[in-house]
């Protein structure tokens, strides 16, 4: 038996990284899966997002689980489709019990423009807004609602990184705080809504070129073997970034009974990074 037997969980960004962890995670719990993901590049981001094979791969693993898996293509920021999306992926699977709202972009380093600003936010913060706002009518009650945030939504604004970097800061703080308003909304019915903000986690938005210059600002074109040395320095523990699992360990707690009194909540997953950045009392 597992904890989400004959529930119903919608994931956006499934295709790869963390998404499809928590896919395959909550597949092994039990749970059907209703995948989300654009499949396809945004003209501000500055690395490249998934391919519709990533995502056929993301249903084919929910389904080696056991679970069933109904993956759509679709573009978060698009507030009609994403709803149409998830009443589709509703009937096909029959009800709806757990919300991740997981896709996001990060666009740093050269080649940023004002677009990335504007798919940053549209991406990282209407979206979060289009895939919780769809699937509230489907919720039942005691239902349970996941924000992906970012330790950097802890750290306050970042305006120094450009405007992919300072639209991330920004849509990730905005998101911890709909997270808590809303779950005040939801409490009557005993619907959970949490934010999990994690660390650098390994998976393509870390590494990218991009990112590496947040990391090594001191070289032209870093490498990963230059990033890799300057990551520790964002965590208390020694390690350059967490595993896409430890982000998905927590979203199966949130997920299940076992957090059933846990709500409003903003959990770091981030081997300390808060605590080493921001001195008690700050
Ligand atoms: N990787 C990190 O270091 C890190 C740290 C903190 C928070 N996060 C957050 O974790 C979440 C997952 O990121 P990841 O690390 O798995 O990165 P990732 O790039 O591997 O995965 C992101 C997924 O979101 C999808 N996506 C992007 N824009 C979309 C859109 N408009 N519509 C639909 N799908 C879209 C991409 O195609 C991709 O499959 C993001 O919200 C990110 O901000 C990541």
């Amino acid at each position: 038996m597992g904890k989400l037997d004959n529930r119903v969980a919608v994931i956006s960004g499934a295709a790869r990284g963390q998404g499809r962890s928590h896919a395959v995670n909550l597949a092994a719990e039990g749970a059907s899966i209703i995948a989300l993901d654009i499949c396809a590049d945004l003209d501000g981001n500055t690395y490249p997002l998934s391919r519709p094979e990533d995502l056929e791969e993301t249903a084919r693993l929910v389904e080696k689980e056991g679970a069933r898996a109904h993956p759509v293509i679709v573009d978060v920021r698009e507030r009609s489709a994403v709803w149409s999306a998830i009443a589709q992926g509703v009937q096909a699977l029959g009800r709806l019990d757990i919300v991740v709202a997981n896709a996001g972009i990060a666009a740093l380093g050269r080649g940023q423009t004002m677009q990335s600003w504007s798919d940053t936010i549209d991406t990282d913060l209407v979206g979060v807004f289009n895939v919780v706002q769809a699937s509230i009518p489907h919720l039942g009650d005691g239902s349970s609602i996941i924000a992906t945030g970012s330790l950097a939504a802890q750290l306050g604004s970042s305006t120094k990184q450009g405007p992919g970097g300072s639209a991330y800061s920004l849509a990730k703080q905005v998101v911890a705080h709909y997270v808590n308003d809303l779950s005040i909304q939801l409490a009557k019915r005993m619907i959970r809504v949490n934010a999990v903000h994690p660390t650098n986690v390994d998976t393509d938005m870390l590494h990218n070129e991009g990112m590496y210059k947040v990391f090594r600002p001191d070289k032209d074109a870093p490498t990963r073997e230059d990033a890799e040395v300057a990551f520790p320095a964002m965590q208390a523990m020694p390690v350059p970034y967490i595993q896409p699992q430890d982000v998905s360990d927590l979203v199966v707690f949130l997920a299940s009974d076992a957090s059933r009194f846990i709500t409003g909540s903003q959990l770091r997953v981030d081997a300390g990074g808060f605590v080493k950045a921001v001195p008690w009392g700050k």
